[in-house]
């Protein structure tokens, strides 16, 4: 078996690839569909999740940002800029390196995960925190990228929506068809806005039929929902903070034209999930990641995700990127014991029931 090759090369003729764009890999893209057995058995549905925390930087955001760095480097720029909650700039800033490029990356103060932080710093970015949320670093990074010589690599950039649509064609790929119902996080909505995409043009060349998009944003950051902007989103999953998403009009657009829904999870809900998926399916997603588990569970009690349904939930984030999240959710803390082996073998006794 020939070994995966990355997405460009992999997905070329769905991707805006000519002789001239270089072939940037990190060898992202054909992360695992893992079936969900516990939960599937509990909650009546077939369910899966696209394991995205397998890419090389941890997130989906290695599919867009291998696409949209690739495509600078072709434009002959020499730097790339971007705001993010972490993950975008985490992959940034590796494939930033990975191309060459300069990297210039605006997080908000004190809200991002510690793993994504580390990435950013270790790939040699230069990092930028500044004393406003998300979306006001958005606002800044669109603006200079419009005055000065350099490109912006947020999802508003259209080569990451290309990038990342790839997911959508691995799971039908694995599945042999769409599914019934896509389950997934939403934030600056430029995700759900590329699966919509990858499935329609999947279905164009493959008739894999077409699944109901179901996009979840945090209570506190649930601006579509609302349908107004939220000045100052709060939510304990920091990837997803998000007031004023770039591409709402598009996530409305998704949602309406499969005949799903944009809906809401509460953080308590999101930390349910986070913890179900750990302990009774041996996965670990970032806490926005686990908005897709809640939002399936939210919307199979509610009755609009039919039992029996075939569902993906897509995992965005690898668990390890928030460890402070996983410490500070989780009861049962590590026990310290004295270095004896009997003291171990009369508390491993004590704590086994059978
Ligand atoms: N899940 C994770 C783990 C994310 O990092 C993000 C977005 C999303 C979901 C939402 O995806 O924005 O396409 O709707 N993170 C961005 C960042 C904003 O800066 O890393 P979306």
């Amino acid at each position: 078996m020939s070994s995966w090759r990355g997405l460009i090369t992999e997905y070329k003729e769905y991707l805006p690839v000519n002789e001239n764009t270089p072939l940037l890999t990190l060898s992202e893209g054909n992360t695992p569909l893992v079936p969900l057995e516990a939960l599937s058995k509990e909650w009546g549905v077939e369910a899966y999740v696209k394991y995205e925390g397998a890419n090389p930087t941890g997130s989906f955001k290695d599919r867009g940002m291998v696409m949209a760095v690739a495509k600078a480097k072709e434009e002959g720029s020499k730097t790339i800029i971007c705001a993010s909650t972490g993950n975008t700039s985490a992959a940034a800033a590796a494939y930033g390196a990975r191309a060459g490029l300069r990297c210039i990356v605006v997080i908000p103060e004190g809200k991002i995960a510690l793993g994504k932080l580390a990435q950013a710093v270790m790939y040699g970015a230069e990092v930028l925190e500044i004393k406003g949320n998300f979306d006001n670093a958005l606002d800044i990074v669109r603006s200079i990228s419009e005055k000065e010589a350099v490109t912006l690599v947020n999802s508003v950039n259209p080569y990451r929506i290309e990038g990342q649509k790839t997911a959508a064609f691995e799971v039908c790929d694995a599945l042999g068809q769409a599914p019934d119902v896509l389950c997934i996080p939403v934030g600056n909505a430029g995700n759900i806005t590329a699966y919509w995409k990858g499935f329609k043009e999947y279905h164009e060349s493959k008739g894999t039929g077409l699944p109901e998009m179901r996009g979840f944003e945090a209570e506190g950051a649930a601006a579509i929902v609302q349908n107004q902007v939220i000045k100052e989103p709060e939510t304990i999953a920091t990837a997803i903070r998000i007031g004023n998403p770039a591409s709402w009009s598009y996530a409305v657009d998704a949602a309406q034209e499969s005949n799903g829904k944009i809906d809401y999870v509460t953080d308590d809900d999101i930390l349910e999930a986070y913890q179900l998926l750990a302990k009774k399916e041996g996965i670990f997603a970032e806490p926005a990641s686990c908005a897709s588990i809640a939002g399936l569970k939210k919307q199979i009690e509610s009755g609009e995700i039919k039992k029996g349904s075939k569902v993906v939930c897509v995992l965005t984030g690898n668990g390890l990127k928030d460890p402070s999240t996983a410490m500070d959710t989780v009861t049962v803390k590590p026990t310290v014991l004295p270095n004896d082996e009997e003291a171990f073998l009369a508390h491993i006794k004590g704590g086994v029931t059978q």
